[in-house]
């Protein structure tokens, strides 16, 4: 990767200039803000942001963003750089064939639910396509198909094409039964083949064709499907004119909208929206509406995929169909034209908001206003947009019957609250390490904090001086209390004593993405090396005491437990 260099690869999705210290500093593509937090040290080949928390090396940083494993961005890489790519391992080209292989038969499969709806076992797929209004040229667009009503006729099939039994389970085509047999995972059902980018078959989902549940199947995780990181019709979608992508709940409403002539619709498989999702959408547009059933359930999904929306960097509205429960039901009934018009008015998603918030309270009490008046003013305090800021504040003024003024000055003082307070958090975050001890990730939980200080005070010195492993005498990675932090200081003295290059790169490559973006963070704050042995020392010896008090505790109840069990009080 030596010729992948950090600013220059980050340079083509963030512009960075302002430049301190070290570090230079650009807006967060992976989060939404206004003053830059996003920062790239060309030394030490990182990127970190302040305000999210994301970090680490290249590697990290176009999984992250293009959305990739780590064997396909190091591929980007090489092809970005216009290098070969690393010769592969056996392993990875067994990989690679399973997934190929995975691949060719998803793909037999869809043809194969295709071509059944001209068969007598397609007839009930075919009438219920009919009933749904859905046209021919729509049914081929989205290669749908049916899955008779059977339980194994795509086994019997595929086995006959030479796929081995294995081959239709890993797929997810298949399940195995008590009896050792398999059996089709998809019967009776109306098929959706899902589509990536790149125009691979990777999975389906099945809509039951009778009343039973669940009313939607899709393929459960296999090599090459991840629900989490795909969205259906994207592979359409992408190609849209339209300057935003619809985001619905059924798969029904995603295909009746391109038939309508909105082919910028999408749908998550059957998971709540996952933040991978949002990023794979603001990897196409900067705009998202949601069209989400207008039942109670659909209206708190669309309150939910808001705040993953937002910090992804879209610009979000949300659609209120009335009169109808889900954009197939509203095109229906009203036309294309209809939904056309809801599109252009769609309620911005504070309009959304401020509505939501309105209807928790009894607005004829002066409590009921007041409750409503501060979470209003928090809405708008959020808001990046001034006009927005001063339309809304208008029309909440009008709710409440105060003046816009009165509204719009407690607005300011929110705001200003909220600076104040992410200022002080920026600046905590830079200069003052041990306030923000505990990670900020959920999956990093320090069990002793005191150690844990420590400890990545060894780290932060290996990191900036590798030779100062010469100091760390007999400290072994297990005294670590943080199996993170000990597996990075066991790989610091493998490559030392390999001889091999510790870069915060190569160390960021290897771990978990919260991990490396804990790590980065962690080499942002300044360490000072002219008192480094002493430093080390001072780390080491807070590792050991902290060790020495946990084993200490456990003598203490040990013989606490025994004093207890002769007293006859039980143990
Ligand atoms: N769903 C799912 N898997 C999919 C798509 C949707 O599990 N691939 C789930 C969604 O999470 C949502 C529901 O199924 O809860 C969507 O239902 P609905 O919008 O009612 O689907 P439609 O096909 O539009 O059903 P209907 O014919 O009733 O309009
Ligand atoms: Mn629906």
């Amino acid at each position: 990767m030596a010729r992948s260099d950090i600013v220059d690869v980050v340079s083509d999705y963030v512009q960075l200039s302002k430049r301190s210290g070290a570090n230079l500093f650009g807006l967060c593509p992976f989060h939404s803000e206004k003053t830059p937090s996003f920062s790239v040290r060309q030394d030490k080949q990182t990127y970190h942001c302040f305000g999210c928390g994301k970090g680490g090396g290249v590697i990290n940083f176009i999984m992250e963003i293009e959305n990739l494993s780590y064997r396909d961005a190091i591929e980007f890489l090489a092809r970005r750089a216009g290098m070969q790519m690393p010769a592969e391992s056996d392993e990875e080209r067994q990989l690679r064939g399973r997934r190929a292989k995975l691949l060719e038969l998803n793909r037999a499969a869809a043809m194969w639910f295709f071509e059944n709806l001209s068969k007598p076992e397609g007839a009930a797929a075919l009438e219920y396509i009919r009933e749904r209004r859905l046209l021919p040229k729509t049914v081929k667009r989205f290669g749908l198909g049916a899955a008779p009503n059977s339980w194994e006729s795509l086994v019997d099939e595929m086995r006959r094409r030479g796929y081995a039994d294995q081959d239709l389970i890993d797929a997810g085509l298949a399940k195995r039964g008590k009896s050792g047999g398999i059996y089709d995972s998809f019967r009776n059902r109306l098929i959706f083949p899902v589509i990536d980018v790149r125009g691979s078959v990777i999975g389906f989902s099945g809509r039951i064709l009778n009343g039973e549940e669940p009313k939607y199947l899709n393929t459960s995780d296999t090599m090459v499907f991840q629900k989490s990181r795909n969205l259906f019709a994207l592979n359409l979608a992408k190609k849209t004119k339209r300057d935003m992508l619809i985001l619905v709940e059924g798969n029904v409403d995603v295909v009746m909208l391109h038939q309508a002539g909105f082919d910028c619709a999408v749908a998550s498989l059957g998971t709540s929206l996952t933040p991978e999702q949002a990023r794979l959408m603001k990897q196409y547009k900067d705009t998202v509406v949601i069209a989400y059933d207008s039942d109670g359930a659909g209206v708190k999904a669309a309150q939910r995929a808001i705040g993953l929306l937002e910090p992804a960097g879209l610009q979000v509205r949300v659609l209120r169909m009335e009169g109808a429960k889900d954009p197939d039901e509203f095109i229906k009934a009203k036309g294309p034209e209809a939904f056309e018009l809801l599109l252009e008015r769609s309620a911005n998603h504070v309009e959304y908001r401020i509505l939501a918030a309105k209807a928790k309270y009894d607005m004829d009490t002066d409590d009921g206003r007041l409750g409503f008046l501060r979470e209003a003013t928090q809405i708008l305090a959020e808001n990046p947009s001034p006009v927005e800021r001063e339309l809304y504040a208008g029309r909440v003024a009008e709710m409440i019957g105060v003046s816009a003024d009165a509204v719009k000055s407690e607005v300011r003082r929110e705001g200003r609250y909220r600076a104040a307070a992410e200022k002080k958090k920026r600046e905590r975050a830079v200069m003052r390490p041990e306030v923000s001890a505990q990670p900020v990730s959920k999956s990093i939980r320090y069990e002793n904090v005191a150690s844990a200080t420590a400890e990545e005070g060894v780290v932060s010195l290996l990191m900036a001086d590798p030779q100062l492993v010469i100091f760390t005498g007999e400290l072994t990675p297990e005294e670590f209390t943080s199996p993170f932090l000990g597996r990075v200081f066991a790989k610091i003295k493998e490559r030392w004593n390999a001889g091999a290059a510790i870069t915060p790169a190569v160390i960021a490559s290897g771990l978990e993405p919260d991990e490396a973006s804990h790590l980065t963070g962690m080499l942002q704050r300044p360490v000072n090396l002219g008192q480094a042995r002493e430093a080390m020392a001072d780390y080491i010896d807070k590792i050991k005491t902290e060790k020495l008090k946990e084993s200490g505790q456990r003598d203490l109840l040990a013989v606490r437990e025994k004093y207890q069990k002769k007293k006859g009080l039980g143990g």
